[in-house]
C-alpha cells in the first residue's frame, strides 16, 4: 500500500510555529514515528508553501497511490484550485488538521476541499495523520 502525505504552507515550521496551537514536535521526526507504526505501508512525504506545487503532487500521485493525507494549511479555506485537483484525481484524499479548526476563528470553519475528500480529521494534534492512515487500512 502506498500513501502520500502532502503538507501545505507554513507546515515546514511545525515545532517552531505557534507551539501552543500546533505543538513542539517537527514533522520530520513525527514521520519516523508514523513509518514505525505502519511498517507495511510505503509512506511518502511532500511539503510545499506553493499552491501549484501541491497541485502538481496531487496530479503525480493521484492515479496510482492508494491514499493521500493532505493538510493544505490555510489553502484549505481559500483554494478552488486544490478543490478541483482533488475532484480530478482517482486516489481518495483525507483532509487533516492538527488543530481543531472549529474551535478557532470563523474563517477556518469552512473548507473549500472537504466536499471532494473522503473525510476530514481535525483537532488531534499530529495524531490526526495517524488516524487518517488507519482509516485507509
Ligand atoms: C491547519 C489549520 C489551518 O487553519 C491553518 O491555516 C494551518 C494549519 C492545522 O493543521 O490545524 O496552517 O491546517
Amino acid at each position: 500500500m502506498k500513501i502520500q502525505i502532502i503538507n501545505g504552507p507554513n507546515l515546514n515550521l511545525l515545532g517552531k510555529r505557534e507551539p501552543g496551537i500546533y505543538g513542539s514536535e517537527g514533522f520530520e521526526p513525527y514521520l519516523e514515528t508514523l513509518k514505525s507504526l505502519f511498517p507495511e505501508i510505503e509512506i511518502s512525504y511532500f511539503q510545499s508553501n506553493v499552491e501549484g506545487e501541491m497541485i502538481n503532487k496531487l496530479h503525480e500521485v493521484g492515479f496510482d497511490y492508494d491514499g493521500i493525507v493532505m493538510n493544505a494549511g490555510a489553502y484549505t479555506h481559500t483554494s478552488v484550485a486544490l478543490c478541483d485537483a482533488i475532484a480530478a484525481i482517482k486516489t481518495p484524499v483525507i483532509e487533516v488538521h492538527i488543530s481543531n479548526v472549529y474551535s478557532r476563528e470563523s474563517f477556518r470553519h469552512h473548507s473549500m476541499m472537504a466536499k471532494s475528500c473522503k473525510g476530514v480529521i481535525t483537532g488531534f494534534g499530529l495524531k490526526s495523520y495517524e488516524l487518517a492512515i488507519r482509516s485507509f487500512l
